[in-house]
């Protein structure tokens, strides 16, 4: 028998719905060219580099109906940069090394002539360090946050905005039920999409996103302007990166070693108590939806483009067309080069035609 050609995936930082599409999309894709074997790290990098190793090879059973379900069969973590790998030193205490050219020469050694990397910004970046190594690998994008600029939108991001609009609907016949003023803080990191395209569908009132700076007195007006006309219940919808104009963002360091990520968060409360003090005519909820936007089935069209970027995964395999990340763009997968992929932010435009159809609906930004 021909001896096959083997290629591994694995899905890295936080989990988005629509990872398992893609592992069964690239897997299938692999099944039927019949010249490669497809295997999985688990836990992102950290199934290589661990010691007994952590790979497994996937079957007809391992990916059979998993592009129904959230989260990623082969888990993942946003602890595991190779490149700034934690480790502990001689007295116990938490450090980090750079473990990556252990891991490339791990991974050639292995016989893996392709490796798929699914991942966001923080991911691609150490895909294209890996690849300036001479690591053969893809990059495909994921994301809620809909932060990579590359590509017109990543999957996962429009699940998130479904699981937001959703919830969203629900404060809105409790706000009008007890003419409160709701806040709902959404996930997005240093970009408003979630804020924005829940504002949007959902019908809110107000709308605040990191790039665009509030002003609580401003806020408050309009508040006062819908009680006045006799609306008595206002919704608002805050990006968990939205800030005070000459403020700063709230959340905390991470605690955890390797995980370079800032926790964003609870800017919602602190909205709250701002409203709270300024008036007393409405009492003032928050509700943070957090991982919620994360977790469960992704949508019909997150599993069709997850789906798609898997089988194009595998066709730039087969094209050698390495250091290179798939990309939808104009309603068409094509590829980009990973350093171009991770070169700018992808964050709301101001002039962008959501902001203007915001505006135009009467949502205010705080501005
Ligand atoms: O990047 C996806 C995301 O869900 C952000 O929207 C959020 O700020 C962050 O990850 C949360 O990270 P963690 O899973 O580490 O709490």
């Amino acid at each position: 028998m021909k001896v096959k050609k083997k290629a591994i995936v694995l899905t890295g930082g936080g989990d988005c719905p629509g990872l398992n599409a893609v592992i069964r999309g690239l897997y299938k894709s692999v099944k039927y060219d019949g010249e490669w074997e497809l295997w999985g790290s688990i836990e992102a990098f950290n199934g290589l580099l661990s010691d007994p190793i952590n790979i497994i090879k996937l079957d007809d059973e391992k990916t059979r109906g998993i592009h129904v379900k959230g989260g990623t069969i082969l888990r993942t973590t946003n602890k595991g940069n190779p490149l700034d790998f934690p480790v502990k030193d001689k007295n116990g205490n938490w450090t980090t090394e750079d473990r990556s050219q252990e891991l490339v020469d791990k991974i050639l050694a292995l016989g893996f002539e392709a490796v798929v990397n699914i991942g966001g910004d923080g991911s691609q970046t150490i895909s294209q360090k890996l690849f300036e190594k001479g690591l053969p690998i893809i990059g495909v994008p994921k994301t809620i946050d809909n932060d990579l600029s590359a590509t017109d939108v990543t999957f996962g991001f429009t699940t998130a905005v479904q699981i937001a609009t959703d919830s969203f609907d629900k404060l809105v016949t409790t706000a009008e039920s007890h003419r409160r003023i709701m806040i709902m803080e959404v996930m997005g990191r240093d970009a408003g999409w979630i804020a924005l395209h829940t504002a949007i569908a959902g019908g809110a009132e107000i709308c605040l996103i990191p790039e665009i700076p509030y002003d609580p007195d401003i806020i408050l007006k309009s508040i006062e302007k819908r009680y006045d006309s006799g609306k008595g219940f206002v919704n608002i919808v805050i990006a968990e990166g939205a800030k005070e104009k000459g403020g700063e963002v709230i959340g905390k360091s991470a605690k955890d070693s390797g995980d370079a990520n800032f926790k964003l968060g609870g800017v919602g409360m602190y909205l709250r108590h701002q409203l709270e003090k300024r008036q007393n005519f409405a009492q003032v909820r928050t509700t943070i939806l957090g991982h919620t936007q994360r977790g469960g089935t992704p949508i019909a069209f997150d599993r069709i483009l997850a789906t798609s970027m898997g089988v194009k995964a595998f066709d730039m395999i087969k094209e050698k067309q390495f250091g290179k990340m798939v990309a939808y763009k104009n309603h068409r997968l094509t590829t980009v080069t990973l350093k171009e992929a991770t070169s700018s932010y992808n964050y709301v435009d101001l002039n962008h035609y959501l902001v203007h159809t915001a505006r135009k609906m009467g949502v205010s930004f705080g501005d």
